[in-house]
């Protein structure tokens, strides 16, 4: 029989009277002066702007998103939707929960939400107004004061828990944006719902979609789902183009990742020596990203052998062997939220096997075909097309593929060489790995390069070790180089150009890492 004693309801301890009106007793002051204003900031308005003129006289909602349950108790460290931190530029572990709204103005104020609700006259309805632009309103929780059971008692918002927060006055000087408590949002979602039409970033913040759609059913507002998709697909196309700031901190993010990448290389013998290597280079890795930047970007792939041959390895338990190849793709996310994109195959030992050599110098070949062609003009795709023939002549030239590289790269009739390469050579980069994903085909796949444009150029080659239709000196070796490429006004820039890519250049800066111990 068990003999255990009755859990206690929770952990906490009751705080008795006395604490309460101990706790808010002799602190500091909190500090009079203003935080500077964040970098980003002087670009976020732009990009507001660019929001306003695409949905006149309508209330838009983009919220940052809550805090997330890793499990039970505890929750992820906070990351705000990429669309909350382009337009409001808060990076870093800000700001969970908040919202921006943009508020429609129109010439006559008398047809704003409020006006409508206070004097219940009959021009919402749009007729006879003009919209005039938004203003923007951030809506957040500000720190509470010292006497308040939060300040103390709530893990998940309390300053004693996680740090003093920002006041409304502080969080306006960082942003520019006018703020309120965020007590404040269902009244000012609730105003003019009626008349003017509400447009949320679904799937964010799933509280606050309820809410909206609560109000929308109980005030009788005809409600089309598309409306929501459409804002979530605008904010995607707007970062298509990076402006100047979005572009330097694109650079900072892969000048990080080049500093990660290099510390891994130099811990090669260590991750054979230890066991479990490819955990290894993940560890160092995140050390440097969270050391220079917010944290990795995605989870990094560190795939040594065969493991190379999984797309997406993020299991990263093998080990490193001296002669292996490992393929890791990894980017450090910078404190604004960009995020580099790089992939380099590398020798663990230093040097290249001849077999490892020659499907490396396949992917380089495809892959530089693919950056030629990344140029203002061209389409997106044609990027993909130039580097996915180069693949495919060297499979057929291998005695791989088993029909004509015509034939194979015949979408409807063809695609026998997606067996050893099934994903796509590109994709835009920015504040998400994956960024723009939302963005209309003809804007993404069937889109134009233009200035200011960020994609990766990642082909690859992946021969599982089971693949009898490959020769078996090349089964198990598996390589993709990713490079990540701002398109200029007359051409193309290789931000991640500080790791080598050609392979006796990959050798030399390995040997110059790994001494003359070599792994
Ligand atoms: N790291 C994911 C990708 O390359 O798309
Ligand atoms: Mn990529
Ligand atoms: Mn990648």
């Amino acid at each position: 029989m068990s003999t255990q004693q009755p859990r206690l309801p929770n952990r906490q301890t009751p705080f008795s009277e006395a604490f309460v009106a101990f706790i808010p007793t002799d602190w500091e002051p909190y500090a009079e002066e203003l935080p500077g204003r964040l970098p980003a900031a002087e670009f976020t308005e732009a990009r507001r702007d660019a929001v306003s003129a695409a949905f006149p006289g309508e209330r838009l909602v983009v919220p940052a998103g809550p805090l997330k349950v890793r499990s039970n108790d505890t929750d992820y460290r906070f990351r705000p939707h990429s669309a909350f931190a382009h337009l409001t530029g808060l990076g870093t572990d800000r700001e969970p929960d908040a919202v921006l709204v943009l508020e429609p103005s129109f010439a006559d104020a008398s047809a704003t939400g409020d006006d409508i609700d206070a004097g219940g006259d009959d021009q919402g309805d749009g007729a006879g107004v003009e919209p005039t632009g938004h203003t923007a309103a951030l809506y957040f929780k500000p720190r509470a004061p010292r006497t308040d059971p939060e300040f103390y008692a709530d893990a998940r918002y309390g300053e004693m828990w996680v740090g003093q927060r920002e006041s409304l006055e502080e969080m306006t000087a960082m942003t520019g944006l006018a703020c309120h408590p965020l007590a404040d949002l269902p009244a000012a979602l609730t105003a003019g719902i009626d008349r003017v039409e509400t447009r949320i970033v679904r799937d964010v913040d799933d509280r606050l979609t309820t809410l909206l759609d609560e109000l929308r059913r109980t005030n009788d507002v005809a409600f089309d789902p598309c409306v929501d998709v459409e804002l979530a697909t605008t904010l995607s196309e707007l970062r298509l183009i990076k402006d100047e700031f979005e572009i330097e901190q694109m650079q900072l993010a892969c000048d990080d990742t080049a500093v990660g990448f290099e510390a891994v290389a130099r811990d090669f013998p260590t991750a054979v020596a230890n066991g479990r290597g490819e955990r290894w280079c993940e560890g160092v890795f995140s050390l440097h990203a969270r050391h220079r930047g917010n944290d990795v970007g995605y989870g990094s792939i560190c795939a040594s052998g065969d493991h190379a041959n999984t797309l997406h390895w993020i299991r990263n338990e093998g080990d490193l062997a001296d002669g292996d190849l490992i393929l890791m793709d990894m980017g450090v996310e910078v404190d604004s939220l960009y995020t580099a994109d790089i992939t380099r195959t590398l020798p663990v030992n230093g040097c290249f096997t001849p077999a490892q050599r020659k499907v490396y110098e396949a992917v380089l070949a495809a892959q530089q075909a693919g950056i030629d062609a990344a140029r203002p003009g061209a389409k997106f795709s044609d990027v993909h097309t130039a580097a996915i023939r180069v693949v495919a002549e060297h499979l057929r030239a291998w005695g791989v593929l088993p029909v004509e590289v015509e034939t194979s790269l015949d979408q409807l009739a063809g695609g026998h060489h997606r067996r050893w390469m099934v994903h796509g050579t590109s994709h835009h980069l920015g504040i998400d790995v994956h960024d723009c994903a939302q963005a209309r085909q003809e804007y993404y796949r069937e889109g134009t390069l233009r200035p200011g444009m960020v994609i990766t150029v990642e082909p690859g080659i992946y021969f599982k070790a089971t693949d009898i239709l490959v020769p078996a000196e090349l089964r198990g070796i598996g390589v993709r180089i990713e490079d990540d490429i701002l398109i200029t006004e007359d051409g193309a820039r290789i931000l991640s150009d500080k790791l080598p890519r050609d392979p006796d250049a990959v050798e030399a800066w390995l040997a110059d890492l790994l001494g003359s111990t070599g792994a």
